[in-house]
């Protein structure tokens, strides 16, 4: 049976760490979450955002925006945002609707305020080697090896998907120079040949492709560490709802061979929604010139002393 790398705990260490160092602060750090529509997963997502950061001392405020929104609205209203001193971080949730090109709001968003990690410059520092503000899920996923005392220097990890969000920065990060990554990255996708050989050979398997429970336990090397990225909602006759959660891994058969397997949820989640709360005090701090230390270096290297 899989050592299950618990999310939850480790984000509410990262928690108090954060609520601590907030309340050293006259000033609070203030976050603006955009939430376009109603996407049901969405309005879920933003109102944990909201709540957790609320619950660290973050001044945090949602801002709702109907569904026919248009993009230069959206883009005013980013404008907006980047000038007023008193918003530290900026989120747009994604999805957007079809009218809004994502690419372009992005680019809008100040990369001093991207707590998201997402804005072309901050994705450019980071395949630089110059990390700034990073991607929260890429962030939690180093930090729930690192602090199970999962092996990353000079092992293999074979990352499935190659999104913008998780894939891509997160290959960018474990290749990095530093004794909390630098692993071996193998970016695996749709067309890739041999997907379950190259996951076998993976130390680490990190699934990210956003398909239910498509990761097999034969795919599994014995022993590996498997972090599943993925949360869907799947039909279930047998549960009193009719329905329940699932990652990209089948976890039942996956666990009776790995060595270590992320849950889902309180796997990865958690620690997505904490490490916004992490890069929100960063952009704090380095607006307003305050000594800032990115507080997931801490959370990351607290474990492996
Ligand atoms: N939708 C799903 N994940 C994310 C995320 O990390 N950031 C934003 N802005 N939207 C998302």
């Amino acid at each position: 049976m899989a050592k299950p790398l618990d999310g939850k705990q480790l984000a509410a260490e990262i928690r108090a760490l954060l609520a601590e160092r907030i309340a050293t602060r006259a000033e609070k750090p203030g976050l603006r979450l955009f939430r376009v529509g109603e996407d049901p997963a969405s309005v879920v997502y933003v109102r944990n955002k909201e709540k957790s950061s609320l619950e660290v001392g973050i001044r945090s405020e949602v801002v709702v925006l109907p569904e026919q929104t248009t993009e230069s609205d959206l883009l005013t209203r980013i404008a907006e945002s980047n000038a007023d001193p008193s918003v530290d971080g900026i989120l747009v949730q994604l999805p957007l609707p079809g009218q809004i090109r994502s690419e372009a709001v992005m680019e809008a968003i100040d990369p001093g305020k991207d707590v998201d990690g997402l804005t072309p410059a901050n994705q450019g520092a980071l395949t630089l080697a110059r990390p700034n503000l990073v991607p929260c899920t890429p962030l939690g996923v180093v930090a729930l090896l690192n602090r199970n005392g999962v092996e990353v220097a000079g092992r293999h990890v074979v990352v499935l998907g190659r999104s913008s969000i998780v894939g891509r920065p997160l290959s960018v990060l474990l290749s990095l120079k530093a004794p909390w990554a630098d692993a071996t990255v193998t970016v695996a996708h749709s067309r890739s040949r041999n997907l379950d050989g190259l996951c076998r050979e993976a130390d680490i398997l990190v699934a990210a492709m956003g398909q239910p429970m498509a990761v097999k336990a034969n795919w599994i090397k014995p022993g590996s560490a498997v972090v599943d990225v993925g949360i869907h909602r799947i039909d279930d006759p047998s549960r009193p709802s009719g329905s329940r959660l699932c990652g990209d891994v089948d976890a039942a058969g996956v666990s009776d061979v790995a060595g270590w397997l992320s849950p889902v949820p309180g796997g990865v989640g958690p620690l997505t929604v904490v490490m916004l709360l992490a890069n929100t005090l960063l952009a704090f701090e380095r607006r307003r010139g305050l000594p800032a230390r990115p507080i997931w270096e801490d959370a990351i290297a607290a474990g492996r002393a």
